[in-house]
């Protein structure tokens, strides 16, 4: 089979990077999307093939990935397209790779290990900002304290660069299905109402949140640590409101109600603001003796930058024949150092 390669979503915002930075690094990927009007003149500019075909048309799908290798699926909400697309790459046999941090989303991947493994299919969500540097982190720390039974997460955004569209999209349709952290090795719903820390990203300590971030799933499979929290730093404004819709929960469980939310969804940031925007990610881990370890990661923009590059240091890796077939976390495939392959990204161990 050829050793192709194609990008579903490739005219979302984080889509049309990924192709041109694909380009860039000397690769042709297939492009691809529901719509034809939109993807035929972005690959038709970049000298690509376009195929489009619409996730409801198995019979579309099965056509589009006769001889694909590996999909880069970038088009979310997955809830709504990573189960005919994995389907689809099951029957063509072909990797899925997609940038998912959606929990009910990896559950059900990883509900499907045996079968992947099976047609030597490797399913790998999350290759993107979630949670490709978060658990890098995760496996370093792993493994410069082996008895660790304890993780802490935690990243930080300064500048101006805010959410991918994708990305508040997701947040919305997630809202129904509410936090989520991992004590004693089970996902579990914590105790109600905001649990802050302070976190030193180098700068130091700042006030930081806890959020339900994909690595309290993929971490525990990277790593077998089986207590595990992730902390965000935000603004008052975002803290505020993220308390308000826990107490509004209920009703955002109604379609019609993220509906009206969805209304407020903004423009990705511009290129300009992205370049003046870094993350900031810091890790601990401790066991039971109280021995502990920490790093920290510095990189740049995390939602289309940092993932893009996350992305495609994977793909790259895919392509020339590293996979493992089965559900799998990108650390536990890569190692920990694949992070440190995303061009402007540091590592430094703390004490
Ligand atoms: N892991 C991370 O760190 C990270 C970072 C950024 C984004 N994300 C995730 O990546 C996804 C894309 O984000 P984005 O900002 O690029 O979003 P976007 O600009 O809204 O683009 C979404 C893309 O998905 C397509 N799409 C949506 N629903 C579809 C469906 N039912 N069938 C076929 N295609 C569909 C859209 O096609 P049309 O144009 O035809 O509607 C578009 O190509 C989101 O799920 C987001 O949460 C993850």
């Amino acid at each position: 089979m050829a050793a192709s390669f194609l990008i579903y979503g490739a005219n979302g915002y984080v889509g049309e990077a990924a192709a041109r930075l694909a380009v860039a690094q000397g690769l042709k990927p297939i492009l691809a999307g529901r719509d034809a009007a939109k993807i035929g003149p972005l690959a038709a500019g970049l000298g690509l093939e376009a195929r489009a075909f619409s996730l409801a048309d198995a019979a579309d799908a099965d056509r589009a990935l006769r001889d694909v290798q590996l999909v880069l699926h970038l088009a979310g909400p997955y809830k709504y397209t990573s189960k005919p697309m994995v389907d689809a790459c099951l029957r063509a046999g072909a990797h899925y790779l997609d940038i998912t941090g959606e929990i009910p989303v990896f559950e059900a991947l990883a509900a499907r290990d045996v079968e992947a493994k099976a047609r030597k299919v490797m399913l790998l969500p999350a290759v993107g900002f979630d949670v490709v540097p978060t658990d890098c982190l995760a496996l370093h720390l792993k493994q410069r304290l082996p008895s660790a039974t304890h993780l802490t997460l935690a990243f930080h955004s300064v500048g101006r660069a805010g959410l991918p569209p994708g990305t508040q999209r997701t947040m919305i349709e997630l809202i129904p299905f509410g936090e989520r952290v991992r004590r004693d090795g089970r996902l579990v719903v914590p105790e109600r109402g905001e649990q802050a820390r302070r976190v030193d990203f180098g700068q130091g300590p700042v006030q930081a949140v806890r959020l339900t971030w994909g690595d309290v799933f993929t971490a525990f499979h990277t790593t077998g640590i089986s207590n595990i929290e992730v902390y965000v730093v935000l603004p008052a404004a975002v803290r505020r409101q993220r308390l308000l819709l826990e107490k509004l929960r209920p009703l955002f469980s109604l379609a019609p109600m993220r509906k009206l939310l969805m209304r407020g969804v903004r423009p990705g940031p511009s290129a300009e603001a992205r370049a003046k925007t870094m993350t900031h990610v810091w890790g601990e881990v401790a066991d039971a003796s109280g021995r502990k370890a920490a790093a920290r990661l510095h990189g740049p923009e995390a939602g289309l930058v940092w993932t893009t590059r996350a992305a495609l240091a994977v793909v790259r890796k895919a392509l020339a024949g590293k996979f493992s077939p089965g559900f799998q976390t990108p650390a536990r495939v890569y190692g920990a150092d694949l992070v440190l392959e995303c061009e402007g990204v540091t590592r430094e161990d703390l004490a």
